[in-house]
């Protein structure tokens, strides 16, 4: 079982980077293999050109974008279960995770017949978002906008972990029930 983790907030010390790592943290403990890529880490990472050169060919990814987006992209290819993680800004998923998210839409093969053909097809896929207001606020959109992509790329959708109303990073390591509800929601991933 292999979780790769897509880490969307541009700064290092980063809320959700710290809620992620108490989901990966009970999916490890239940086995899991986890990586996790932190988006801004990236040397050389650029948007979607819209330039459809991977609708040249149906049975890879093809991106004719060439940065360090291509071996991410690779290792999506070779996961069991996707997860998007990302702080929730202006009611959207921060810019890192929204250019990671356009770049995947070298997965889906738009065919002659019509149809839409998901590199990812069957996989899993989950969401883990935090927000500094209420759920109500801006991650409720995000879910959704998880959700969207997951049901196109036609996955199964293991559901957001929400970390909602955050302040910082030391409230976020001092809240027990915090850390016993995301590692059980890891726990599910690695199920
Ligand atoms: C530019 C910006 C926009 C934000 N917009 C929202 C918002 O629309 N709704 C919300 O609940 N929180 C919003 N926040 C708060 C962040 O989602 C919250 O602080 C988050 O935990 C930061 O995560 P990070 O440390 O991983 O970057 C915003 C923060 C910034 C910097």
């Amino acid at each position: 079982m292999r979780i790769v983790a897509l880490q969307g907030s541009p700064r290092a010390e980063s809320n959700t980077q710290a809620v992620l790592d108490m989901v990966l943290d009970g999916a490890r403990q239940a086995g899991a293999q986890t990586e996790t890529v932190r988006l801004i880490e990236l040397e050389d990472f650029r948007g979607c050109m819209e330039c459809f050169g991977c609708q040249g060919v149906a049975d890879k990814p093809d991106c004719q974008v060439e940065d360090d987006m291509l071996g991410v992209l690779g290792k999506l290819m070779k996961a069991d279960v996707i997860v998007w993680a990302t702080p929730v800004f202006c009611w959207s998923p921060a810019w890192p995770l929204k250019m990671a998210m356009d770049r995947f839409f070298c997965m889906f093969k738009f065919q002659e017949d019509g149809q839409i053909r998901s590199l990812v097809e069957g996989r899993r896929m989950a969401a883990v978002v935090t927000a500094g207001g209420k759920e109500t606020d801006g991650a409720d959109l995000v879910q959704e906008i998880c959700r969207r992509l997951v049901e196109f790329s036609r996955c199964k959708w293991e559901g957001t972990f929400v970390a909602a109303e955050v302040k910082d990073l030391e409230s976020i390591r001092k809240d027990a029930a915090l850390a016993g509800r995301a590692r059980a929601f890891g726990k599910k991933l690695a199920s």
